[in-house]
Order: structure tokens, then sequence, then C-alpha cells
């Protein structure tokens, strides 16, 4: 019987993520299914446990967005290092009454950084804005790629300080830069290699007070949000920073998430100019 996977969120109907896991399917010949389930706000559980029970064939994972990835993070009985680290779940396995737990978010974003967009974050001075969920989520896999520092910006400062003192405690970060926190105040003046946008600002289209000058010459402005042009993608190109949007994470945790369920890497330069089209 097919093996079937699904994402799980609400609202779900926007979701890229059938089309892009039916492309890694075709692609790489596995027989799977993949569909787009609306969990009540309520019932993410009860949902999870009817999915893996269903008779339509065995339910062997989800993604899971918006709101749930807490509710993933606390369902698994099982957790990766990384999703303990982001406090989330964005993957979940269902295997032989386990319930693992992974997070993605991260691997795609540094995979996105460095294979599509030539950004090694090796060696950069990365600033990221925002201490929510979305920056928790990549702030461990931003580390362990060695970058020369790591300073965590957000409007209310007290957010940041908390999320890098955290972040320096943990002993997957022994060795290494420890991050810093910060507010925006606190960066003026500053200049970094690679800002990266983990803020919702985007998504309510609205101005974040950043200084100009934190945007080097050459740096990569990374904008989380995908699908428009945000008021920090405008403001980093106002500045001569080089401009990318989520879409490429996305597509790339996505892959990271076909890999943990299958065991196989599809190739993501083709779907990702199939979106990019669409
Ligand atoms: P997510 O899960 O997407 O990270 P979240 O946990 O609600 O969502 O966090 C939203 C983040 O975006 C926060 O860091 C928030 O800053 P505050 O902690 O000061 O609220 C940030 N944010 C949202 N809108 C913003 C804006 N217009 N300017 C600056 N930061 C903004």
């Amino acid at each position: 019987m097919t093996d079937r996977y699904a994402v799980i969120g609400n609202p779900v109907g926007h979701s890229k993520s059938p089309r892009i896991h039916a492309l890694f399917a075709k692609q790489t010949g596995q027989d799977i299914s993949y569909e787009a389930i609306q969990a009540p706000a309520d019932g993410f559980a009860e949902t999870i446990r009817a999915f893996i029970a269903s008779k339509g064939g065995p339910g062997r994972g989800v993604n899971v967005t918006v709101p749930f990835k807490e509710d993933a993070f606390r369902l698994a009985t099982q957790r990766s290092a990384r999703a303990e680290a982001a406090g989330a779940v964005n993957t979940l396995s269902f295997d032989a009454g386990a319930i693992v737990g992974d997070n993605t978010d991260g691997a795609g974003l540094v995979r996105d950084l460095k294979n599509n967009l030539g950004c090694d974050p090796a060696g950069r001075r990365i600033l990221l804005l925002g201490a929510g969920g979305a920056a928790r989520g990549v702030i461990l896999p931003l580390l362990l790629e060695g970058p020369a520092e790591l300073v965590i910006a957000n409007r209310t400062e007290e957010k940041a300080a908390r999320l890098a003192l955290e972040f320096a405690r943990l002993p997957a970060c022994a060795v290494g830069v420890k991050p810093d926190g910060a507010g925006f105040a606190g960066i003026a003046g500053r200049t970094f290699d690679l800002v990266i946008n983990a803020t919702s600002s985007g998504l309510s289209d609205s101005e974040m007070p950043l200084p100009g000058s934190v945007f080097a010459p050459r740096c990569v402005a990374y904008e989380m949000v995908y699908g428009r042009d945000t008021p920090f993608m405008k403001q980093a190109r106002a500045s001569g920073a080089r401009v990318a949007d989520g879409l490429g994470m996305l597509v790339e945790q996505a892959a990271e998430a076909f890999f943990v369920w299958r065991d196989v890497r599809p190739h993501t330069a083709p779907v990702l100019a199939a979106l990019k089209q669409a």
C-alpha cells in the first residue's frame, strides 16, 4: 500500500507542500501520497491519531505548519537535537508506535544559503532579526556553520537577550562563537555580511526600525517570508544588498523532511524553478 504523508495546519489551503512533495516523489520514483489536512485549532493530536490509524494506507509522516509546531513538539515521543533546540517540530515520523519529532527549517535555510545562493554562513558576520519561533528554529543550525559572529536583534530587546543567553549555554555551542542579543538601537553603526529577517513584519507589510548601516557591501539580505516584496527587502535592496526571499528555504526544508522520511535526497533546483515559474 502507498505510504501516506500530509501537511497539517490551520489554515492550510494555501500550502505549497503537496505540490513540492509530489514533484519530489515523481523525481525520485517514491510511491507516496501527500495531502493537506486542516486540523481544528484545539484538535491537533486527534487529527494526527486519526491520520496514523486511517484505513486509506499507512500514515508515515506529516509536516506541521502554523499554528501547530509547538503542539507537534509536545506530541512527539522522541525528538531530534535540532527539534529540541528549536522548541518546535515541523516534521513528524510515525514508526512502530513512536512519534518522532524533527525540525528541518534551519537546515532548509542553511542549504538554501549555501547551495542556491552561494552564501556560506561560515566566517560571516550574521544579523538575525526577530526572537520568535521562526528565529529560534534557525539559531543552532546557523551557529554550527561557524559564523564569525551571530547577533540576534529584536524590537523587544529582552527577548533577544534571553534567546542569545539560552543558546550560548547549549552544550552544542560549547565551541565556536556565542550569539549576542540586542535591540535595534544597539546595532546602529554595526555592519553584517548576512542579514536574515525572521520577524513576522513582512506578513503585515510593516516597517522595521532597522539602521541602514547594517548592510555591508555585497551583503546578502534574506527574508524568510516568500511571495511578496516586503519592506525589509525594499530597504535592503535600496542599501545595495543582494536580496532573497524564503521560497528556497521552503523547498529545502521540504527536501530535508523528504530525506528524513524516505532516506532519499531529492534535487531541489528543478522544483524551485517550477515554483518560481508558477
Ligand atoms: P514567529 O513564529 O513567526 O517567529 P512570533 O513568535 O509571534 O512569530 O514572533 C514574531 C517576531 O516578529 C517577534 O520577534 C516580533 O518582535 P517582538 O518580540 O518585539 O514582538 C517580530 N515583529 C513582528 N512585527 C514586527 C515589526 N513591525 N517590527 C519589528 N519586529 C516585528
